[in-house]
């Protein structure tokens, strides 16, 4: 019984674990990473302008594809952060 209850415990701590990484949710492609590149990198890089035939920065594959070139262009630290961010989750994938 106390070996049931125990392992029980060991569960419940597992699961609210597991549950609390979780919940920081993977970066948001269209809410964080484009608005940054929208910002500086319009109009060529975006419908209408161009680049946007080569390299449509609204799509996340261009951004995969270019990794950490991007960062030629990038300076701002936080945003590099976060892309790097992006970058990992979507190998992880
Ligand atoms: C004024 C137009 C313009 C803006 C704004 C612009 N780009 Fe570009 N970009 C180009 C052109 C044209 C090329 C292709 C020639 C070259 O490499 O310079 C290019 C190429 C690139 C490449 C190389 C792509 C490859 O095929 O290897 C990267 C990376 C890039 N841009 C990133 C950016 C980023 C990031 C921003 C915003 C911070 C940005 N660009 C803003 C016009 C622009």
């Amino acid at each position: 019984m106390r070996g049931l209850l125990l392992s029980l415990a060991l569960c419940l701590t597992l699961a609210l674990t597991a549950s609390t990484t979780t919940s920081s949710k993977p970066v948001d492609f269209e809410k964080q990473i484009e608005p940054i590149l929208e910002a500086k990198c319009h109009p060529c890089h975006f419908p209408g302008g161009k680049m946007y035939a080569k390299r449509p920065f609204d799509q996340p594959a261009t951004i995969v594809a270019l990794g950490e070139k991007l960062f030629t262009r990038i300076k701002d630290e936080a945003q590099r952060k976060l892309i790097r961010t992006f970058l990992a989750e979507q190998k992880a994938r």
